[in-house]
């Protein structure tokens, strides 16, 4: 295990909804499991003039709601000390000179600049500190996490960006997708260059087509303000969808090391094929919940949420259909569609392998073929399985489909939080799992054509029942009628094809 230089590590936004629902509890597991260097410092920066004693009691707040009886007492006693508050409110021209007081003086000189911020405020801070001489690496390294949304578009993505090289190299700057985080995301690649069983069937003569879905039971949480602005496909597409089918589609790298990796990631984006302005109705569909049932209980529309514009057309459904034009892809569909407020949570990478060219049992079973399918989980279960079809014990010639389990988490093994392993990560100076800015301009590139067309034809609108599959539309999809969204993981969800 390398070891990690004592740091300082400052979240601007601490006390914000990002920095408390996901980076102090990451933090603190690993505390927990004593993954934290010994002299690192956690400097909390946000507007609110809390003493540090006062913001220690808020974290001890957070911390317990949410690990309740399980918070390790010890542990809160090792964190505590790391635990400093900076208050950084807007109009205080003497708080970037503070900090620089403070790290170059106090704490430990490396430093890591966390952005669990609004995007609009990402420029003011990075001058901020630029300004003030904290992002030279005279006496230790600096480095900054951009949370996504990066940009809004390529143009803007294209501005931020020139905004940070005024202070930054791209080697200190971290563009997080938590997304690649996740377990099961990393074993994406894992099972697929550890095994060379799949290698040979991994392309565009066996496989029928690729399906990438992110569904939640969740509307948007009191994020009004945030996704107004973004919509469904900005939100969840653009980058993580994105991410994982680069990674299910791109070439083995030279080595696993971040140059590599990015590159055959950056080739896959490349290769989507441009979707033209009349093109995007074939290739996307939106839609946006209406009231409905979720888990038994009523639940209101997006038209109702706090903050939504009565007449707003933002999507919260979002489907599309992609090419990659490359040698191992060609003609395979990639189906990418996330929602919020759907069915069930779930995060899955599912494959449908092409039919055998000839159907030998069609007399013991008077229908086409079944197709194997390869199923990742990604979330709720990170799972690993694979359809086949067996003959049914007994003396009839019947078939059946079954599923080959490798889930491969055993019992007493932990579940990690992505923003665990990123922290660490980045702590390390470990690039890999963070988006180069290539990465980020070839995926807006892939979306906002179709950005531009919605914008402008603002009543294409389906709305669909919170609790259900999304509209029904959006199977137009689909360039074969026996091609329908895959919901379930299990065998007897597959033979349920849709609602
Ligand atoms: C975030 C999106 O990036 O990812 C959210 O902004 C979404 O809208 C979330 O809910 C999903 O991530 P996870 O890890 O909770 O599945």
């Amino acid at each position: 295990m390398k070891a990690i230089d004592p740091c300082t590590l400052v979240i601007f936004g601490a006390n914000g909804n990002l920095s408390r629902r996901k980076l102090i509890p990451a933090l603190f597991r690993l505390e927990m499991a004593g993954r934290l260097p010994e002299q690192m410092v956690i400097l909390a920066s946000s507007l609110e003039a809390f003493g540090r004693e006062q913001w220690i009691d808020e974290v001890a707040a957070m911390l317990s709601e949410r690990f309740g009886k399980k918070l390790d007492a010890a542990a809160f006693e090792r964190f505590r000390t790391r635990l400093h508050y900076h208050s950084n409110p807007a109009d205080d021209v003497e708080a970037y000179r503070r900090l620089r007081g403070l790290i170059e003086g106090e704490f430990p000189p490396n430093a890591l600049f966390y952005m669990a911020v609004r995007p609009s405020e990402f420029p003011s801070i990075i001058d901020g500190l630029g300004n003030e001489g904290l992002l030279k690496q005279a006496n230790g390294w600096r480095r900054v996490v951009i949370e996504k949304p990066f940009g809004y578009d390529l143009l803007s993505a294209q501005t931020l960006q020139r905004g940070l090289y005024r202070h930054l190299n791209e080697p200190q700057i971290y563009r997080i997708d938590h997304y690649l985080g996740k377990g099961t995301v990393q074993n994406v690649m894992v099972f697929r260059f550890a095994n060379i069983l799949l290698e040979p069937l991994w392309n565009h003569h066996y496989i029928d087509h690729v399906q990438i879905t992110h569904a939640e039971t969740l509307g948007i949480e009191g994020r009004a303000a945030y996704f107004e602005g973004s919509g469904a496909l900005r939100d969840m597409i653009q980058s993580h969808l994105l991410q994982l089918m680069a990674l299910v589609a791109m070439e083995p790298p030279v080595s696993m090391d971040a140059q590599h990796l990015r590159d055959e990631k950056v080739k896959v984006l490349r290769a989507i094929r441009p979707i033209t302005q009349n093109a995007v109705n074939a290739h996307a569909f939106r839609g946006q919940y209406a009231g409905g049932l979720i888990d038994g209980k009523t639940v209101s529309g997006y038209h109702e949420e706090h903050g939504v514009a009565p007449d707003s057309t933002t999507e919260t459904y979002a489907a599309l259909k992609l090419f990659i034009d490359n040698w191992r892809w060609s003609g395979v569909p990639f189906y990418l569609r996330t929602g919020k407020r759907m069915a069930e949570n779930i995060s899955s990478i599912c494959i449908r392998f092409k039919r055998p060219p000839q159907n030998l049992l069609r007399h013991i079973r008077n229908a086409p073929a079944h197709s194997n399918w390869i199923m990742l989980g990604i979330q709720p279960d990170d799972c690993l399985k694979m359809e086949m079809q067996v003959k049914v014990p007994g003396l009839d010639f019947q078939t059946r489909t079954i599923s080959l389990d490798a889930t491969y988490r055993k019992q007493d093994e932990v579940d990690v939080e992505a923003y665990e392993g990123l922290l660490l990560d980045a702590m390390l100076g470990e690039q890999s799992l963070f988006l180069r800015i290539d990465e980020v301009e070839n995926a807006w590139r892939v979306v906002d054509p179709v950005l531009k067309v919605w914008a402008m034809e603002r009543e294409f609108v389906t709305p669909y029942p919170a609790g259900s599959w999304g509209p029904r539309g959006t199977y137009r999809l689909f360039d074969h009628d026996d091609q329908f969204w895959r919901h379930s993981l299990d065998v007897s969800g597959a033979e349920l094809q849709a609602y």
